[in-house]
């Protein structure tokens, strides 16, 4: 199997007048398929993957080299010399003038997203149960929480999700993670798409039973 076919692209978008294209990743190769992928990793990406347990090596052998695979097509350079770098926040850079990226892992699914002329960011959860528990989690606004629970209960598990996805994307844009508190992030709940801290999101389409973000700026008009 070629490397390249572990990730299909899943959308080529223009969000926020933004250029944006996102791929959907297959985390479930086999061995030799993450041996494949890793022979593109530097020394610094294998060493942090191996950190991990067994699952999570996998999961960051195969995310990254899927960041390494799209960003080559887009430089027309081996994925191997793409100048990818980490920030000490995690956030993932590429030396490229115009060129961002972003990734994200949920169970055996992976994003990445690579925008041009715009900062990136992309997350993406399972969808879990609804329960009244996720109101004393203390990751939601107030307002956030009254909109929640004024849905019909039908809804509650998607958006409850959606929430989380949009803040985690509109976080990693930014670069600060959960490092910031997410309460401050607030989302425009039950909505697919909108306006979030300055930051355009929009649902990527996933697999049913997932829902995943993508938050967008484009450079000129991005003010933190
Ligand atoms: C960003 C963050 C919310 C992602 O957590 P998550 O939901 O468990 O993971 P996801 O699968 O959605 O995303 C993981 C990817 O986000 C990226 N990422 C990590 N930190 C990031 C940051 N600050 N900004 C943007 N992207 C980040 C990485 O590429 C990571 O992939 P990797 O683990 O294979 O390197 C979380 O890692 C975080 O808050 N990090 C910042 C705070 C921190 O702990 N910093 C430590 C410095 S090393």
């Amino acid at each position: 199997m070629p490397l390249a076919s572990t990730a299909a692209t899943c959308a080529d978008t223009t969000a926020a007048g933004a250029d944006v294209a996102v791929r959907l990743v297959d985390l479930t190769a086999h061995d030799e398929a993450t041996a494949r992928a890793a022979s593109v990793l530097t020394p610094a990406e294998l060493a942090r993957a191996r950190r991990g347990t067994p699952a999570v090596h996998r999961r960051r052998v195969l995310l990254r080299a899927a960041l390494r695979v799209a960003l080559a097509a887009e430089l027309g350079v081996s994925p191997g010399a793409v100048p990818l770098r980490t920030a000490p926040s995690g956030r993932p850079g590429v030396e490229v003038p115009g060129l961002d990226v972003s990734c994200s892992a949920g169970g055996d699914l992976g994003l990445v997203a690579v925008g041009r002329d715009c900062r990136v960011g992309v997350d993406i959860e399972q969808v879990t149960p609804w329960t009244t528990d996720v109101l004393g989690e203390r990751w939601l606004s107030p307002v956030e929480q009254c909109a929640l629970t004024r849905l019909p209960a039908t809804a509650r598990a998607v958006a409850t999700a959606r929430a989380w996805t949009q803040k985690e994307a509109v976080l990693k844009a930014r670069g600060t993670g959960l490092l910031e508190d997410p309460r401050t992030t607030v989302t425009p709940i039950g909505q697919q798409a909108g306006t979030v801290a300055g930051w355009s999101v929009r649902d990527v389409p996933v697999p049913e039973g997932w829902v995943a973000s993508l938050a967008v700026a484009r450079n000129e008009e991005r003010t933190r």
